[in-house]
């Protein structure tokens, strides 16, 4: 992502790439993983990004760059479970300070978790980890909530592992 621009801009910039990207492509798994790997090689600072599917009551890990992560998240716990649960975005920043945070990479400082709203209801949540302190601001959460419903509008409902609540 070319830094003289501004975060919007870059953002967009990122929307229109992940857009081309998932064209004629409709399998949600295929697309998480594409755009798991776009998202962190376009977005500065970043350690981990990637999908978690709502199952029942908790967020199973999807496709996603970085280290290896915790595979089950309960709904309401850590900040996945909490966005997914509140059906809102979440930035932290300082997960360190974050009651309940669920520490799958120890080199993770900040993190930005967006729910992804099927018609109002959840299927999951794409989570963003940064290792810088307030890595993220309302600029990366407007930014990376388009991004997420570039996302959903790409799939078939019914090639997304998570079930809708
Ligand atoms: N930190 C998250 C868990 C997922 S990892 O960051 C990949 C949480 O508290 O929900």
């Amino acid at each position: 992502m070319e830094r003289f621009n501004s975060k919007r801009e870059q953002y967009e910039r990122l929307g229109q790439n992940l857009r081309g990207l998932l064209d004629g492509e409709r399998d949600a798994i295929a697309n998480a993983a594409n755009a798991a790997a776009l998202i962190y090689h376009s977005v500065p600072d970043l350690n981990w990004v990637g999908f978690y599917f709502l199952r029942g009551d908790e967020l199973v890990l999807g496709p996603f760059m970085g280290q290896p992560a915790c595979v089950r998240i309960p709904l309401g716990k850590g900040v996945c479970g909490s966005s997914a649960a509140r059906r809102e975005s979440i930035v932290v920043g300082n997960v360190h300070q974050f009651d309940g945070h669920i520490a799958c990479d120890a080199s993770s400082n900040a993190e930005l978790v967006v729910p992804l709203l099927w018609d109002g209801r959840v299927v999951g949540v794409l989570d963003l980890d940064s290792p810088h302190l307030e890595r993220f601001d309302d600029e990366d959460r407007h930014g990376v909530e388009a991004l997420a419903r570039d996302w959903l509008s790409a799939c078939d409902l019914d090639t997304i592992p998570g079930k809708l609540t």
